[in-house]
């Protein structure tokens, strides 16, 4: 039997609310046969995810969200809680993307504090890492990697009612939404050493996921690679017929 594999659909900030309804609707059936064998999740924007977990309630197919407050709750105008998010249905939880590192100013101290407030309320975070082009250039992959990484020491863990799981998201910024895909070998190095910086450091399960210019016809070869668990994956999962090939 092959692999099964994780696949999380960051929709960022496409698809209006009425589009993302009837996208669901009218790939329902299909979707939820997808998710029989593999993990499937769409990340849709805020407004959308509570509409979203009725129509997929009782299904294998999961949402989650693309972001959530560093803080439990208190006066944080236009923050999202991680609690609240519960409550409304998702399963899990982008943090550290890329597009909020850049425009919104994210640091990695924040982000890992949204990291450890998803885990106390038994969401799953989704932590993206990965280098810009200048970084790869000047040869500091790893530097990088081990900078956003960093925080996983944190003795927050022991505040935590059980081991939990987290996934991380390995999406190199020059390969995010450009076409290109990094070579498979150089891919299989970063992974494997991801997975060895992070048993190494701190006590709960992880997966490991790509992401960055995964398309139909990209994704084939991709699951070869030995530490991949899956993808996260951003323009080709707004179109369904994309998606079920990167899936199937
Ligand atoms: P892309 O985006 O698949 O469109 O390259 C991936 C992401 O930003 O998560």
């Amino acid at each position: 039997m092959s692999k099964s594999f994780i696949y999380i659909a960051n929709w960022k900030m496409h698809k209006s609310y009425h589009e993302a309804i009837t996208w669901c609707l009218q790939y329902k059936d299909e979707l939820v046969q997808l998710s029989t064998r593999n993990t499937v999740a769409i990340c849709p924007q805020f407004t959308d995810i509570v509409e979203l977990t009725n129509i997929f309630k009782n299904t294998a197919l999961k949402i989650g969200a693309q972001n959530c407050a560093a803080y439990e709750s208190g006066s944080y105008t236009g923050e999202v809680s991680a609690v609240s998010l519960a409550q409304s249905g998702c399963s899990y939880c982008i943090v550290g993307h890329s597009e909020r590192r850049i425009y919104f100013h994210e640091t990695d101290d924040t982000i890992m504090q949204k990291v450890f407030i998803l885990l106390k309320n038994t969401l799953i975070p989704i932590l993206c890492i990965g280098e810009t082009a200048q970084e790869k250039e000047q040869g500091l992959t790893f530097k990088v990697l081990e900078k956003q990484l960093y925080g996983l020491r944190s003795p927050s863990w022991n505040l935590l009612p059980t081991l939990p799981t987290i996934i991380i998201a390995y999406e190199p910024v020059w390969a995010i939404g450009s076409g290109i895909i990094p070579d498979h070998n150089k891919l299989e190095t970063v992974l494997l050493w991801i997975a060895d910086y992070v048993s190494s450091i701190h006590p709960c399960s992880f997966k490991i996921l790509y992401g960055g210019s995964v398309n139909g016809n990209t994704s084939a070869t991709l699951k070869k690679l030995a530490h991949l668990d899956g993808f996260l994956i951003g323009g080709a999962s707004l179109d369904f017929q994309e998606l079920k090939k990167i899936v199937l």
